[in-house]
């Protein structure tokens, strides 16, 4: 079996065993500097530009496929690759490209990079994704800075601590009731006020509940509604393990939502109401979900999220 595999089953190193062997291998690589890196950025679908914000003549790149154990993406043009340099004077790591739950990955082999982490040193973890708006306030391009979140795998037992717990990183039963850092949010609101003050950001930012669903599919309309029943605000299919290990391990989190398409959860219209209507309910795929209005949606966004995420890092100790 190749080390680069992602089924961990056939092999007998320790989860630590495996988050060592990559530290060690990419600090053999990094000037010392670099290797003292305690802030990490992980970039979400079509956000890779975040990190291009990284100071150009200092960036070190390690692909996915040359570090050991680490899962790589299968999804097309999803690169994977860790990226070190600095957030102004703030050493960072930037990981463009993850693996998600819906390409086969077993949930804890999806939060296997926030093991290296934690095991790299890492103590302030900023998590962004692409993400469809519940909340009927949001508009897609808005931006929703998580404060919570619904973990769906993990309520029906696809959980990313389930199994033995190794006391190294933290503990058997990890409360979330703290999850998303008070200080964090603040700072990235101020980091929307100060842009806001230099020039209109023309984004609206807003605070609310994540659910974290399996996908691949995006959600039907009895699904969304059930959503927002529950009082999700946005739906995603990532993030949620990784925030999850990252707590396990005490590391503090700042999680960024772009809303990159508004769900449809209106009930279909029914053939009697489309028999007895006015002829505007007769295009049922009318908001449908797309794949490339995500990617589009994203690309569009990814500089100003870029600057605030840099605003936000680069004022940390
Ligand atoms: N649902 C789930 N995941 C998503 C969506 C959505 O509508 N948009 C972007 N990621």
């Amino acid at each position: 079996m190749s080390s680069n595999s992602s089924d961990f089953s056939a092999n007998e190193s320790t989860l630590l065993d495996r988050a060592n062997a990559v530290c060690e291998y990419i600090r053999s690589k990094l000037p010392d500097d670099l290797a003292r890196t305690r802030v990490a950025v992980i970039c979400g679908s079509g956000l890779n530009g975040l990190a291009d914000a990284l100071n150009g003549n200092v960036r070190f790149e390690f692909k996915f496929s040359e570090l050991p154990y680490f899962p790589v993406p299968t999804v097309d043009g999803h690169v994977g690759k860790l990226v070190f340099g600095y957030f102004g004077k703030v050493p960072a790591v930037a990981m463009v490209g993850r693996v998600h739950f819906y390409e086969g990955n077993p949930i804890d082999t999806t939060a296997f990079p926030v093991r290296v982490f934690s095991v790299f040193g890492i103590k302030t973890l900023i998590v962004t994704n692409a993400a469809g708006g519940l909340n009927s306030n949001y508009k897609a391009g808005d931006l929703v800075v998580i404060n919570d979140h619904i973990n769906f795998p993990g309520l029906a037992g696809w959980h990313p601590l389930r199994g033995a717990n190794d006391p190294y990183f933290g503990p058997r039963f990890l409360a979330l009731s703290d999850a998303y850092d008070l200080d964090l949010r603040q700072r990235f609101f101020a980091a929307v006020a100060a842009a806001n003050a230099k020039h209109k950001l023309n984004r609206t930012v807003h605070e609310g509940v994540y659910a974290f669903v399996a996908g691949p599919t995006y959600e039907t309309r009895a699904e969304s509604r059930m959503l927002k029943v529950l009082g999700a605000d946005a739906v995603g299919m990532s993030t949620v393990p990784e925030i999850i290990v990252a707590r396990h391990s005490g590391i503090r989190i700042l999680a960024i939502s772009l809303i990159t398409n508004e769900v449809v959860a209106e009930p279909t219209p029914s053939v009697a109401a489309v028999a007895a209507g006015d002829g505007n309910h007769e295009d049922i795929s009318a908001g449908k979900a797309t794949h490339e209005e995500v990617i589009e949606a994203a690309h569009l966004a990814s500089e100003d999220l870029r600057s605030l995420v840099y605003q936000t890092i680069s004022g940390l100790e």
